[in-house]
């Protein structure tokens, strides 16, 4: 059984002040546990969350990598800089990264390799646009951006320690969810492909659906067969909704 994953992109939001408040309702309600918990907070509060959350069963990750370990690429920031503020994960290929930052399926590849490097798992986004996905080229795109990953050497290191995220772009902030048929055929797609690497392997990597994830609509998206839990943007920025998101995933452990 594949532990389910939920994490929380916070996107470029919060202060200070917001940081404080949310660590007091996840004591309140924040599940223990049954699900893997990722909080990727923008990098500025990376440190002071992970100090002040390292004991409420909450693992951290970073929204974004630059590919190299260091040199000179002003404001980026390299994934061992992140594994040393407390991060144990790191997103890549987000469709944010991919579209407003010109990151290409090379690009994504090297940072995910990086990732690796630096201990840190990553979370793989994929996920095609709505005129892809209108003119029948959903699945295409989709196993292009993996493929891309996959075929580069050093990344494929054939243990099942990363976690792939379908998100949609179309389903991206918009209020607009796939159906959970929808993801769920994607989602059995995407672990074919990885099942063209190996069985085991197929069946042990964490496929999590992202796009206006909220508490209304993650049973039905988290039940289905191949979605083991979800990336979770405007939902997760309330600590309640977030809690209560994570606890409909650790339902998957109980059935
Ligand atoms: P929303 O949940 O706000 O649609 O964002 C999804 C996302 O991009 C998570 O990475």
């Amino acid at each position: 059984m594949r532990r389910p994953f939920v994490a929380a992109n916070w996107k470029m939001h919060g202060t200070a002040s917001f940081v404080e408040a949310y660590l007091e309702d996840w004591r309140k309600t924040g599940p223990r546990g049954v699900v893997d918990v990722v909080i990727c907070p923008p990098l500025a509060y990376l440190d002071r969350v992970a100090a002040a959350w390292g004991d409420h069963g909450v693992q951290f990750g970073v929204q974004a990598v630059h590919a190299e370990p260091s040199g000179a690429y002003t404001g980026e920031h390299a994934a061992e800089m992140a594994r040393d503020l407390g991060a144990t994960y790191a997103i890549v290929g987000h469709s944010e990264r991919r579209q407003l930052f010109a990151e290409s399926d090379a690009v994504v590849a090297a940072k995910f390799v990086a990732a690796r490097r630096a201990g840190l798992m990553p979370v793989l986004c994929v996920g095609e646009t709505l005129a892809e996905r209108r003119a029948g080229g959903a699945e295409a795109k989709v196993l292009a951006q993996l493929d891309g990953v996959l075929g580069r050497p050093g990344a494929k290191a054939l243990d099942a320690d990363f976690v792939v995220a379908y998100e949609p772009v179309w389903a991206i902030g918009t209020g607009e969810t796939a159906t959970p048929t929808q993801a769920q055929r994607m989602h059995g797609t995407i672990r074919a492909r990885l099942g063209e690497v190996g069985d085991a392997f197929a069946q042990s990597v964490r496929i999590v659906y992202g796009g206006s994830v909220n508490v209304d609509n993650a049973e039905a998206l988290f039940t289905q067969t191949d979605i083991d839990g979800g990336l979770v943007g405007g939902a997760s920025l309330d600590a309640a909704a977030f809690a209560a998101i994570c606890r409909v995933a650790g339902r998957r452990t109980d059935s």
